[in-house]
């Protein structure tokens, strides 16, 4: 919305005499002061005030945390490009995802750092009922019925080249990889999780697993689509985390979408939405706050945002070089997203954020 100035402010500073006539008290005092009839500073003069006209706000029911899987027990494994993020074995995931529940975040999603000797061409673990992401789902549900589980749909933690899809040369292939997808998605359903989020960037996937899910009996399973997900230099320590940093072949440009477009987000958006996504998402996060504004703006559909593992990266590395405040800098992107649009924000942050505001609240 746009205010309509309806009186022109006189930017003229009160000459002597004028300053004298105004105000008495101060007469022969040096004046200096606009005759100014708006002055937006008004109400930011107190706190009760800034809270009073505050727009948006962040809370813990905002916060979706992302967990990385690792084999073993007890395990709590750094990840150095994402200072205090860490892989963690199931038994430590229960106990991390009883942390979100009584932080009041309502849901996490999983990411495996699959066992190297175990990821193939064919990504064939993906479809492992039992794999690691599904011994989570089953182990962490038992214990906590109430937190929502979001699962990755991608082939990324299986494939033995790292990419999203399966290969063919250099061709990712766009069908053969749904076919799979649609499998993996049933394994994760199967194993217990309530969000299916396909993060590909595969054509038609999003219609191919809600029309498997539906017909295997997972109607209420919901999809949050990976819908606008940009080709970004911003997933490196993720990438780092799940281990496919050092095997990736080239690049994901041919199925990830090209940071320089937007209408082509909400094309994809248009699409997912078409295709059944319950929500969509925009990633990575803040160097793409006009792209979850504008999807937000257009179809008014649940909007999330992936505040990305570089991004997070970004904030922790000059945080703990004293160059920013952390703890101020993470609330104010969480509460950027907020602003732009979005729903609910996917983010490393997620504990940390949700402590902090009970602290603050
Ligand atoms: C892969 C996937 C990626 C992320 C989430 N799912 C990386 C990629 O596309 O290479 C990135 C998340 C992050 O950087 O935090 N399907």
């Amino acid at each position: 919305m746009i205010w309509p100035l309806t009186s022109k402010p006189k930017f003229e500073p009160f000459r002597e005499e004028q300053a004298t006539s105004r105000a008495p008290a101060q007469a022969g005092a040096k004046q200096n002061r606009l005759d100014l009839s708006l002055r937006l500073r008004r109400n930011r003069k107190a706190e009760w005030s800034r809270r009073l006209v505050r727009e948006n706000s962040l809370s813990a029911a905002d916060l979706i945390w992302p967990i990385f899987l690792s084999e073993g027990e007890n395990l709590r494994e750094s990840i150095p490009s994402l200072p205090g993020v860490e892989r963690l074995s199931i038994d430590e995931a229960v106990r991390a995802a009883a942390e979100a529940a009584e932080l009041g975040i309502p849901a996490i999603a999983l990411f495996p750092n699959t066992d190297p000797a175990l990821r193939d061409e064919k990504a064939s673990e993906a479809l492992n009922p039992n794999n690691l992401v599904c011994r989570a789902l089953h182990a962490i549900k038992k214990e906590l019925p109430q937190l929502g589980l979001i699962t990755d749909v991608a082939l990324d933690p299986y494939t033995s080249h790292g990419h999203d899809g399966l290969l063919r040369g250099e061709e990712i292939l766009n069908d053969e990889t749904v076919f799979v997808l649609i499998e993996q998605a049933l394994n994760q359903a199967r194993a217990g999780a309530d969000i299916i989020a396909p993060s590909d960037m595969m054509d038609g996937r999003v219609g191919a697993i809600r029309a498997a899910l539906d017909a295997h009996g997972f109607e209420a399973v919901q999809i949050l689509s990976y819908a606008a997900k940009y080709a970004s230099a911003f997933y490196g320590p993720f990438r780092d985390a799940i281990g496919t940093n050092a095997i990736l072949i080239g690049d994901k440009r041919t199925y990830q979408m090209d940071p320089a477009n937007s209408d082509e987000a909400l094309r994809e958006v248009a699409q997912d939405i078409d295709e059944g996504a319950d929500i969509v998402m925009v990633k990575p996060g803040l160097p793409y706050l006009d792209v979850i504004f504008q999807v937000k703006d257009h179809f008014g559909l649940p909007t999330f945002a992936y505040q990305v593992s570089g991004e997070y990266a970004m904030i922790m590395a000059a945080a703990n070089n004293g160059w920013i405040d952390g703890d101020k800098a993470m609330l104010e992107s969480l509460l950027a997203f907020k602003r732009a649009g979005a729903d609910a924000v996917l983010t490393y942050f997620a504990p940390r954020a949700a402590k902090k505001l009970k602290e603050l609240a």
